[in-house]
Protein backbone atom coordinates (compact mmCIF):
# COMPACT_ATOMS: atom_id res chain seq x y z
CA UNK A 1 0.00 0.00 0.00
CA UNK A 2 2.92 2.40 0.63
CA UNK A 3 6.22 2.06 -1.17
CA UNK A 4 9.18 4.14 -1.30
CA UNK A 5 12.28 3.92 -3.95
CA UNK A 6 15.21 5.66 -3.13
CA UNK A 7 13.69 8.77 -1.57
CA UNK A 8 15.98 11.91 -1.18
CA UNK A 9 15.25 15.06 0.54
CA UNK A 10 17.19 17.84 1.52
CA UNK A 11 16.69 21.27 3.40
CA UNK A 12 19.13 24.83 3.41
CA UNK A 13 21.21 24.44 6.44
CA UNK A 14 19.55 27.48 8.42
CA UNK A 15 21.95 30.10 8.42
CA UNK A 16 24.37 28.10 6.76
CA UNK A 17 26.41 30.60 3.82
CA UNK A 18 27.24 29.07 0.45
CA UNK A 19 24.05 26.83 0.07
CA UNK A 20 24.74 24.27 2.58
CA UNK A 21 22.09 21.77 2.88
CA UNK A 22 20.97 19.23 5.70
CA UNK A 23 20.36 15.52 3.77
CA UNK A 24 17.12 14.98 5.92
CA UNK A 25 16.87 11.68 3.68
CA UNK A 26 19.35 9.90 1.69
CA UNK A 27 17.37 6.86 0.16
CA UNK A 28 14.97 5.80 1.78
CA UNK A 29 13.59 2.56 0.30
CA UNK A 30 10.65 1.12 2.49
CA UNK A 31 7.71 -1.24 1.13
CA UNK A 32 4.24 -1.15 3.30
CA UNK A 33 2.17 -4.46 2.69
CA UNK A 34 -1.74 -4.14 3.21
CA UNK A 35 -3.62 -2.99 6.39
CA UNK A 36 -2.03 -3.30 9.69
CA UNK A 37 -0.20 -1.14 12.46
CA UNK A 38 3.62 -0.92 11.50
CA UNK A 39 6.16 1.46 13.08
CA UNK A 40 9.36 3.30 11.86
CA UNK A 41 11.56 3.98 14.55
CA UNK A 42 14.77 6.07 14.72
CA UNK A 43 16.98 8.52 16.73
CA UNK A 44 15.78 12.61 17.35
CA UNK A 45 17.22 14.20 13.72
CA UNK A 46 16.96 10.68 11.73
CA UNK A 47 14.75 12.04 9.14
CA UNK A 48 11.02 10.66 10.50
CA UNK A 49 9.22 13.63 10.38
CA UNK A 50 10.88 14.81 6.99
CA UNK A 51 9.43 11.18 6.07
CA UNK A 52 6.15 11.63 7.65
CA UNK A 53 5.99 14.61 6.07
CA UNK A 54 6.57 13.09 2.33
CA UNK A 55 4.57 10.43 2.92
CA UNK A 56 1.41 12.50 4.14
CA UNK A 57 2.14 14.57 0.77
CA UNK A 58 2.68 17.43 2.76
CA UNK A 59 5.83 17.98 1.11
CA UNK A 60 7.41 16.29 -2.05
CA UNK A 61 10.89 14.89 -2.33
CA UNK A 62 14.11 15.93 -4.54
CA UNK A 63 13.95 12.69 -5.81
CA UNK A 64 12.90 9.25 -5.94
CA UNK A 65 9.68 7.27 -5.89
CA UNK A 66 6.83 7.80 -3.69
CA UNK A 67 3.45 5.57 -4.06
CA UNK A 68 0.70 5.82 -1.99
CA UNK A 69 -2.24 3.16 -2.46
CA UNK A 70 -1.10 2.72 -6.18
CA UNK A 71 -0.85 6.56 -6.89
CA UNK A 72 2.78 7.97 -7.45
CA UNK A 73 2.27 11.04 -4.84
CA UNK A 74 5.56 12.37 -6.01
CA UNK A 75 3.75 13.18 -9.90
CA UNK A 76 0.25 14.56 -8.46
CA UNK A 77 0.06 17.89 -9.18
CA UNK A 78 -0.75 20.98 -6.23
CA UNK A 79 -4.63 20.64 -7.47
CA UNK A 80 -4.25 16.40 -7.21
CA UNK A 81 -2.77 16.46 -4.12
CA UNK A 82 -4.34 18.63 -1.82
CA UNK A 83 -7.35 16.11 -2.76
CA UNK A 84 -5.60 13.15 -2.10
CA UNK A 85 -4.16 14.62 1.42
CA UNK A 86 -7.53 15.29 2.55
CA UNK A 87 -9.02 12.19 1.76
CA UNK A 88 -6.95 9.04 1.13
CA UNK A 89 -4.82 9.83 4.08
CA UNK A 90 -5.20 10.74 7.36
CA UNK A 91 -2.58 12.41 9.39
CA UNK A 92 -2.18 13.05 13.30
CA UNK A 93 0.84 14.59 15.33
CA UNK A 94 2.15 14.56 18.52
CA UNK A 95 0.78 17.91 19.74
CA UNK A 96 -2.63 17.00 18.17
CA UNK A 97 -3.43 20.56 16.62
CA UNK A 98 -6.47 20.90 17.73
CA UNK A 99 -8.54 25.09 17.21
CA UNK A 100 -8.83 25.50 20.45
CA UNK A 101 -12.03 27.63 20.02
CA UNK A 102 -13.98 24.87 18.31
CA UNK A 103 -15.64 21.94 19.94
CA UNK A 104 -14.23 18.64 19.84
CA UNK A 105 -17.64 18.01 17.26
CA UNK A 106 -16.40 21.46 15.37
CA UNK A 107 -12.79 20.17 15.16
CA UNK A 108 -13.87 17.05 13.63
CA UNK A 109 -16.63 18.31 11.26
CA UNK A 110 -13.68 20.89 10.01
CA UNK A 111 -12.49 18.48 6.81
CA UNK A 112 -16.13 18.07 5.71
CA UNK A 113 -16.49 22.43 5.55
CA UNK A 114 -13.43 22.74 4.28
CA UNK A 115 -14.16 20.56 1.15
CA UNK A 116 -17.78 22.25 0.63
CA UNK A 117 -20.03 19.47 2.36
CA UNK A 118 -23.26 20.59 3.89
CA UNK A 119 -22.80 21.33 7.54
CA UNK A 120 -25.68 18.86 8.43
CA UNK A 121 -23.82 16.00 6.61
CA UNK A 122 -20.29 17.08 8.10
CA UNK A 123 -21.92 17.40 11.95
CA UNK A 124 -23.54 13.92 11.39
CA UNK A 125 -20.46 12.24 10.24
CA UNK A 126 -18.35 14.02 12.87
CA UNK A 127 -20.23 12.43 15.27
CA UNK A 128 -20.42 9.30 13.67
CA UNK A 129 -16.58 9.51 14.30
CA UNK A 130 -16.52 10.63 17.66
CA UNK A 131 -18.60 8.14 18.64
CA UNK A 132 -16.44 5.08 17.08
CA UNK A 133 -13.83 6.56 18.89
CA UNK A 134 -16.13 6.35 22.30
CA UNK A 135 -15.86 10.19 22.25
CA UNK A 136 -19.63 11.01 21.96
CA UNK A 137 -20.02 12.66 25.71
CA UNK A 138 -17.33 14.92 24.87
CA UNK A 139 -18.53 16.09 21.69
CA UNK A 140 -19.21 19.65 22.70
CA UNK A 141 -15.76 20.22 25.02
CA UNK A 142 -13.31 22.28 23.91
CA UNK A 143 -10.04 20.95 23.85
CA UNK A 144 -8.93 22.70 27.05
CA UNK A 145 -11.67 21.16 28.52
CA UNK A 146 -10.40 17.33 27.53
CA UNK A 147 -7.27 15.05 28.80
CA UNK A 148 -4.73 14.97 26.58
CA UNK A 149 -5.46 10.90 26.00
CA UNK A 150 -9.08 12.58 24.71
CA UNK A 151 -7.44 15.48 22.67
CA UNK A 152 -5.40 12.71 21.29
CA UNK A 153 -8.92 10.72 20.43
CA UNK A 154 -10.52 13.83 18.80
CA UNK A 155 -7.38 14.39 16.45
CA UNK A 156 -7.52 10.65 15.34
CA UNK A 157 -11.58 11.45 14.78
CA UNK A 158 -10.81 14.48 12.67
CA UNK A 159 -8.03 12.62 10.56
CA UNK A 160 -10.96 9.52 9.92
CA UNK A 161 -13.40 12.50 8.60
CA UNK A 162 -13.46 10.99 4.86
CA UNK A 163 -12.38 7.45 5.78
CA UNK A 164 -8.69 7.37 5.08
CA UNK A 165 -7.13 4.07 3.80
CA UNK A 166 -3.98 5.29 5.33
CA UNK A 167 -3.23 7.06 8.35
CA UNK A 168 -0.05 8.30 9.56
CA UNK A 169 1.15 9.38 13.30
CA UNK A 170 3.96 11.66 13.94
CA UNK A 171 4.64 11.11 18.05
CA UNK A 172 1.19 10.43 18.15
CA UNK A 173 2.19 9.10 22.36
CA UNK A 174 4.92 11.70 22.81
CA UNK A 175 2.65 14.20 24.71
CA UNK A 176 1.01 11.74 26.71
CA UNK A 177 1.71 9.50 29.99
CA UNK A 178 1.94 6.05 30.17
CA UNK A 179 -1.62 4.85 30.24
CA UNK A 180 -3.36 6.74 27.95
CA UNK A 181 -0.02 5.95 25.73
CA UNK A 182 -0.98 2.38 25.69
CA UNK A 183 -4.88 3.24 25.49
CA UNK A 184 -3.81 5.41 22.36
CA UNK A 185 -2.16 2.35 20.81
CA UNK A 186 -4.80 -0.10 21.17
CA UNK A 187 -7.09 1.94 19.82
CA UNK A 188 -5.00 2.59 16.82
CA UNK A 189 -4.43 -1.39 16.74
CA UNK A 190 -8.32 -2.08 16.69
CA UNK A 191 -8.77 0.59 13.63
CA UNK A 192 -5.87 -0.73 11.67
CA UNK A 193 -7.80 -4.46 12.05
CA UNK A 194 -11.48 -3.27 11.57
CA UNK A 195 -11.66 -0.70 9.44
CA UNK A 196 -8.37 -2.63 7.47
CA UNK A 197 -6.29 0.62 7.24
CA UNK A 198 -2.27 0.83 7.03
CA UNK A 199 -1.51 2.83 10.27
CA UNK A 200 1.69 3.73 10.18
CA UNK A 201 3.51 5.69 13.37
CA UNK A 202 6.62 7.34 13.65
CA UNK A 203 7.99 7.08 17.25
CA UNK A 204 11.66 7.08 19.09
CA UNK A 205 10.33 4.80 22.30
CA UNK A 206 10.48 0.76 21.89
CA UNK A 207 7.28 0.85 24.30
CA UNK A 208 4.92 2.30 21.51
CA UNK A 209 7.00 0.37 18.82
CA UNK A 210 6.64 -2.84 20.31
CA UNK A 211 2.75 -2.30 20.00
CA UNK A 212 3.19 -2.34 16.33
CA UNK A 213 3.25 -5.82 14.48
CA UNK A 214 6.95 -5.01 12.59
CA UNK A 215 9.30 -1.72 13.49
CA UNK A 216 11.34 -0.66 10.46
CA UNK A 217 14.62 1.36 11.40
CA UNK A 218 15.63 4.94 10.37
CA UNK A 219 18.73 5.70 10.77
CA UNK A 220 20.80 9.00 9.06
CA UNK A 221 17.96 9.15 6.60
CA UNK A 222 17.56 5.55 5.19
CA UNK A 223 15.64 2.23 6.34
CA UNK A 224 18.76 0.22 8.10
CA UNK A 225 16.15 -2.83 9.03
CA UNK A 226 13.04 -4.53 10.07
CA UNK A 227 11.81 -5.93 13.27
CA UNK A 228 9.22 -8.43 13.54
CA UNK A 229 8.20 -7.63 17.11
CA UNK A 230 5.65 -10.97 17.62
CA UNK A 231 7.56 -12.50 20.78
CA UNK A 232 9.18 -8.97 21.58
CA UNK A 233 8.53 -6.71 24.82
CA UNK A 234 9.99 -3.25 24.69
CA UNK A 235 12.99 -4.13 25.97
CA UNK A 236 13.67 -6.94 23.01
CA UNK A 237 12.48 -4.43 20.25
CA UNK A 238 15.17 -1.69 21.83
CA UNK A 239 18.14 -4.27 21.77
CA UNK A 240 16.75 -5.36 18.16
CA UNK A 241 17.08 -2.03 17.65
CA UNK A 242 20.82 -1.00 18.85
CA UNK A 243 22.04 -4.24 16.88
CA UNK A 244 20.23 -2.55 13.89
CA UNK A 245 21.31 0.70 14.31
CA UNK A 246 25.42 -0.28 14.75
CA UNK A 247 25.31 -2.19 11.86
CA UNK A 248 24.36 0.58 9.56
N1 LIG B 1 12.71 22.81 7.63
C1 LIG B 1 13.94 22.38 7.86
N2 LIG B 1 15.03 23.14 7.54
C2 LIG B 1 16.28 22.69 7.73
N3 LIG B 1 16.59 21.50 8.26
C3 LIG B 1 15.57 20.70 8.63
C4 LIG B 1 14.20 21.10 8.45
N4 LIG B 1 13.40 20.10 8.90
C5 LIG B 1 14.23 19.13 9.35
N5 LIG B 1 15.53 19.48 9.18
C6 LIG B 1 16.72 18.66 9.52
O1 LIG B 1 16.56 17.39 8.89
C7 LIG B 1 16.97 16.34 9.75
C8 LIG B 1 15.81 15.38 9.99
O2 LIG B 1 14.78 16.07 10.70
P1 LIG B 1 13.39 15.39 11.14
O3 LIG B 1 12.55 16.44 11.71
O4 LIG B 1 12.84 14.61 10.00
O5 LIG B 1 13.91 14.38 12.28
P2 LIG B 1 13.08 13.46 13.29
O6 LIG B 1 13.61 12.08 13.13
O7 LIG B 1 11.63 13.67 13.09
O8 LIG B 1 13.54 14.01 14.72
P3 LIG B 1 12.69 14.15 16.11
O9 LIG B 1 12.65 12.78 16.72
O10 LIG B 1 13.54 15.08 16.92
O11 LIG B 1 11.33 14.69 15.80
C9 LIG B 1 17.48 17.01 11.02
O12 LIG B 1 18.88 17.13 10.91
C10 LIG B 1 16.81 18.37 11.00
O13 LIG B 1 17.59 19.32 11.65
MG1 LIG C 1 10.08 14.47 14.32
Amino acid sequence: MIRCVDVHKSYAAPGAAGGARVDALRGVNLSLGGAGFSAIMGASGSGKSTLLHLLAALDTPDRGEIEIGGVRVDRLGERDLTRFRGREIGVVFQQFNLLPTMTAAENVELPGILAGQPAGASRKRALEVLDALGMSPRAGHRPEALSGGEQQRVAIARALFFSPKVLLADEPTGALDSRNSAALLALLDRLAAERGMAIVMVTHEPAAAAHCRCVHVLHDGRITGRIETEGLDAAGVATRYQQLGRTA
